[in-house]
């Protein structure tokens, strides 16, 4: 089986200090198994990446949360996949919801950014998710179904270890309420057959991972669902002491 994959989003939050705590801890501890994925902003990357590289963990590794798709260029403010590569991550998060609402992503950009991603060869997390209005007009599916049809090419491409899908529901995000393992479940199993549509191989390999309210009281529950091959940890992940035993609750070796 593919290792479960828990990666932390600070998103604009967090310091070296947060890292080296987390860091700390698991190398005392070991991750069990777990591939576990550290996101700082941007200006950390290079440093973080340097302190996991000395700490030989295995299976730890460091990612941006966001990227620009062109190469180079008068880009005022942006980064490219190279640079991040450069800079020492393996990994870059994609098409989160707040880039989506916050900074007008659309479905095609977040198409551009995988495949920008995969050229420099990292690893994207494409996230996907659903609001509570879509929820409640029943159109979850829907939704994430034209999220990932952008994707098409992509996922044909794909052997399957070249990205992480991250299932969030919008309405999960930072509110404290999780969806429920069952319902986590059912879209997971969704997106992986709409994966399958495209390339069987690398929907079988892939992981899918749960983002949305994960937290140390209730990563265990969603862990034990098959089809949930990991988290995308946001506010959790902020507390050294949370995000360890988030990595420990679950797909114990
Ligand atoms: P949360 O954020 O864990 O704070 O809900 C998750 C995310 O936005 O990736």
């Amino acid at each position: 089986m593919t290792r479960p994959l828990i990666a932390a989003n600070w998103k604009m939050n967090g310091d070296l200090a947060l890292a080296e705590a987390v860091i700390a801890g698991l190398a005392e501890g070991g991750g069990g198994g777990v591939d576990v994925l550290l996101c700082p902003p941007f200006v950390y990357l290079r440093e973080v990446a340097r302190m996991v590289r000395q700490a030989k963990v295995t299976g730890l590794a460091v990612g941006a949360q966001n990227l620009d798709y062109h190469a180079h260029g008068a880009f005022t403010g942006e980064v490219s996949a190279a640079m991040i590569a450069d800079a020492g991550c393996e990994y870059v998060i994609v098409g989160h919801s707040e880039r989506r609402a916050l900074f007008g992503e659309s479905d095609d950009d977040v198409a551009r950014k995988a495949q920008a991603a995969r050229g420099a060869g990292l690893a994207a997390v494409v996230c996907v998710g659903e609001t509570f209005a879509e929820r409640e007009a029943g159109r979850t599916e829907a939704v994430v179904e034209s999220q990932l049809a952008p994707l098409a090419g992509f996922f044909a491409d794909s052997d399957g270890g070249d990205f992480a899908a991250a299932y969030e529901p919008v309405w999960a995000i930072g509110s404290g309420q999780s969806a429920t393992p069952g319902d986590a479940r059912a879209v997971h199993e969704f997106i992986r057959r709409r994966i399958a549509d495209h390339n069987p191989a690398a929907a079988s390999r892939a992981r899918v991972i749960y983002g949305g309210s994960v937290k140390p009281g209730n990563a265990a529950g969603l862990f034990a669902e098959p089809g949930i091959d990991g988290a995308l940890v946001g506010g959790a992940s902020l507390a050294a002491r949370d995000f360890l035993s988030i990595i420990r609750s679950g797909y114990a070796d």
